[in-house]
């Protein structure tokens, strides 16, 4: 099955058993269930351990990424820690791709200080220089995002994996980014693959989101227990909100790709920009391996302006570009990421990986691409 059938079918391949042949995904907002009164495949008891309306979603999301099981999780960052809960132990060591999200950069913080857990960032292009720090030293965790953010670098999550399963590693991919519609860090040899749901899955803005897939049976059931011994599930009107852009997922992710390919083509030539960051880009140096590993290039594009003025100008001065957090949504979006995202890095960290305060990431919407390039053509100006 094609992944835009699955997606087409949620209610049905979610396993939703309704008496009524509810097309899509009902909303059990409910806190319990009356054990003497069901007559389900599946008992229920309480939400937060369990949820049909949640379950459904878990479902798809598993047979999306290919994975054991999923759990959902009240925020992306909240699906980051239950990982970390799940894999981690006090002074575990865990090896980061440097071009990390802030939230997860600021929760690595937590750990470190709380736990004493070991955090240990490199830049996971460098092959060599990852592979020789897992030949010396135990990891329990390796995790990356691909295509990295704001970064624009692409991982190659087959080598990492590789290297990872060597050193007896848990391997991560944060898939926020590309979505399971694109990219399947599973299939690329992935142990887990956690996202933000809150961004394309959702596509709507409208609430916040997360999900850990499970590559591995066991792995499941720790993450399962963990996320209601800590109360991290999402609520049903929450998932039943994220369920609504589910069907589209891989039609606007198209959407987004063909604007972002033209937006980028703009940009690239434009004189007040140093340089543009897109793997979509033919210019892109990781654009074969990037193919390689997406079907379809997100709207994501990080543009390093000339200087300071230049970049806040052109947050300032556009139209349809809202300077908002986030990304994957309807609506264009405009940031400066060390200002906002990245506002968690430590001023030297936030340079290792090559972001600057003239540095500004364009989220590409679903707007009409003239009104896009008129927009940026007029706010350059
Ligand atoms: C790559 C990535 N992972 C995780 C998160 C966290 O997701 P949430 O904001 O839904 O908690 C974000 C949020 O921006 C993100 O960009």
């Amino acid at each position: 099955m094609h992944i835009e059938t699955l997606l087409a079918h949620l209610a049905e391949e979610g396993g939703v058993y309704d008496p009524y042949g509810a097309s899509h995904l009902p909303i059990y907002q409910t806190a319990t269930f009356d054990l003497k009164k069901q007559s389900g495949s599946k008992i229920y008891d309480y939400t937060r351990s369990d949820n049909p309306t949640r379950d459904a979603l878990e479902t798809v999301f598993a047979k999306a990424e290919n994975g054991a099981s999923c759990s959902c999780t009240h925020t992306g960052i909240g699906a980051i820690a239950l990982l970390f809960e799940t894999v981690l132990k006090a002074n575990s060591k865990i090896l980061v791709e440097k071009d990390c999200y802030g939230g997860t950069y600021r929760l690595l913080q937590v750990y470190k200080d709380k736990y004493n857990v070991e955090v240990f960032f490199a830049d996971f292009t460098d092959l060599l220089e990852i592979q020789n720090l897992l030949e010396t030293d135990n990891f329990d965790l390796v995790l990356c995002e691909s295509p990295t953010n704001p970064g624009m670098k692409i991982i190659d999550l087959r080598e990492l994996a590789m290297l990872a399963k060597n050193n007896g590693s848990k391997f991560a991919v944060d898939n926020s980014l590309a979505t399971f519609a694109s990219q399947k860090p599973l299939d690329l040899g992935a142990d887990f693959s956690v996202f933000s749901a809150t961004k394309y899955i959702s596509g709507h803005g409208s609430t916040v989101a997360g999900a850990l897939v499970s590559k591995w049976e066991e792995d499941g059931e720790k993450v399962a227990y963990f996320a209601n011994a800590e109360g991290r599930s999402q609520n049903p009107f929450d998932v039943f909100l994220i369920s609504l852009g589910i069907p589209t997922l891989p039609l606007r992710l198209k959407h987004h790709e063909q604007s972002a390919i033209q937006v980028a083509e703009y940009l690239e030539k434009h004189p007040k920009v140093n340089k543009l960051v897109y793997p979509g880009s033919k210019n892109h140096p990781q654009h074969e391996l990037a193919k390689s590993q997406m079907k379809i290039f997100p709207g994501v594009l990080t543009v390093h302006m000339q200087n300071v003025e230049t970049a806040e100008k052109l947050v300032a001065a556009t139209r349809w570009f809202g300077e908002k957090a986030s990304f994957g949504t309807a609506d264009s979006r405009i940031e400066i990421p060390a200002k906002i995202s990245h506002a968690s890095f430590s001023k030297e960290d936030l340079q290792a990986i090559g972001i600057f305060p003239s540095t500004v990431r364009l989220s590409i919407g679903l707007e009409h691409i003239d009104d896009l390039l008129e927009d940026l053509e007029n706010a350059l100006k």
